[in-house]
């Protein structure tokens, strides 16, 4: 449904886009992940027809993005990350005259405009200035611009930004209603955790070149070889410092640090290895109270794939006296 094919950007000498290839099918809710500058919004405004590829090429709802620019505006609904302004607008006129741009008959303008103000709940808003929304009703606002031509394939960049807590469940909710009703839905944006709980694919995007893409699942398992295991003790003191050399000596071990009274660290292996490494605890004397494998979170894929600092380390790196990374946390 939305393809990009070797797509590159050039801005000058500068690649922003590197020969990014992608496949989402119909129906999926896809969330397009990268830090600031990774290259979303570059590759989001070629998909809107907003700017043109340096070289390869996009499909979208089964047309050319180069070559049929209008056949590709009628089957999406774009919004931007930043929004014009519309001075003196009302958001009733707003919606209209949108409408209009899409050609819609009177009636059907108004029919749409009426269910779209009720859905985003801004129907006591209609008679009000664009201009005197606040921010989390015009994002609000600018999602009912995408959807008043009722288009199958909406591409929403960084819809999030801004909202409040209670605002961005609404939006995931009507995100996900929206998918229910068959779109296909492109949304970008670069807070992992804002994504992770409603997207069905993703793909993570990095200084412009696609560290990897496919459903949700399957890009957690894919960095499964790796587990992250938690380990806590009763002993704090003795216990601890023996677990530390005993964990800290395996091949298999990486990225250990101490974590609020106990150990995490990534171990290289299967079920035989952790089961291993625990009887090896218990055997030496060490009592363990916990012994938990975590599930990999998008955090964890993205910055396994960036090759960074360990997950979930808010701490600093420390001399390490095991020949390993030791980490301790700088907050309580
Ligand atoms: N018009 C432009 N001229 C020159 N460079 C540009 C232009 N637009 C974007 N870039 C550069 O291309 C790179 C990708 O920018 P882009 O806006 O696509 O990133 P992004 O992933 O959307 O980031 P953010 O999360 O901050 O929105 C950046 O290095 C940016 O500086
Ligand atoms: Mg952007």
């Amino acid at each position: 449904m939305i393809e990009l094919i070797d797509f590159v950007k050039n801005y000058g000498r500068f690649r922003a886009v590197d020969c990014l290839n992608l496949q989402i099918p119909a129906g999926e809710l896809f969330g397009f992940i990268g830090p600031n500058g990774a290259g979303k919004t570059t590759t989001i405004r070629f998909l809107a027809t907003l700017i043109k590829a340096s070289s390869g090429d996009g499909r979208v709802a089964g047309f050319s993005v180069s070559r049929q620019p209008l056949e590709v505006r009628h089957h999406i609904g774009y919004m931007p990350d930043q929004f014009g302004s519309y001075n003196g607008m009302r958001v009733g006129e707003f919606l209209d005259f949108f409408g209009q741009v899409y050609l819609l008959p009177r009636t059907v303008r108004r029919r749409r405009i009426e269910m779209l103000l009720e859905t985003l709940d801004l129907k006591e808003k209609a008679k009000a200035r664009v201009t005197a929304l606040s921010r989390g009703m015009k994002q609000k606002l600018y999602l009912a611009r995408t959807l008043i031509h009722d288009p199958p394939v909406l591409i929403l960049d960084e819809p999030a930004a801004g909202l409040d807590p209670q605002a961005r469940i609404e939006l995931k909710h009507l995100l996900k209603s929206l998918r229910r009703q068959g779109k296909t839905i492109l949304v970008s944006s670069h807070i992992l955790s804002e994504l992770a709980d409603f997207c069905s694919w993703v793909g993570i995007i990095y200084r412009g070149r696609l560290l990897t893409c496919g459903p949700i699942e399957d890009v957690l398992r894919s960095i499964r070889v790796t587990r992250h295991i938690m380990v806590r003790f009763r002993d704090q003191g003795d216990g601890l410092g023996l677990a530390r050399r005993i964990v800290g000596q395996r091949p298999d071990v990486n990225h250990l640090y101490e974590d609020e009274g106990g150990l995490s660290f990534d171990l290289q292996g299967d079920d035989a290895e952790a089961a291993e490494l625990l009887r090896e605890l218990i055997q030496s004397g060490v009592e363990v109270t916990s012994f938990t494998e975590c599930d990999p979170t998008l955090e964890d894929v993205f910055l396994r794939l960036t090759q960074t600092s360990p997950p979930r380390t808010r701490g600093m790196l420390i001399a390490s006296d095991l020949k390993k990374t030791t980490y301790v946390n700088e907050e309580p």
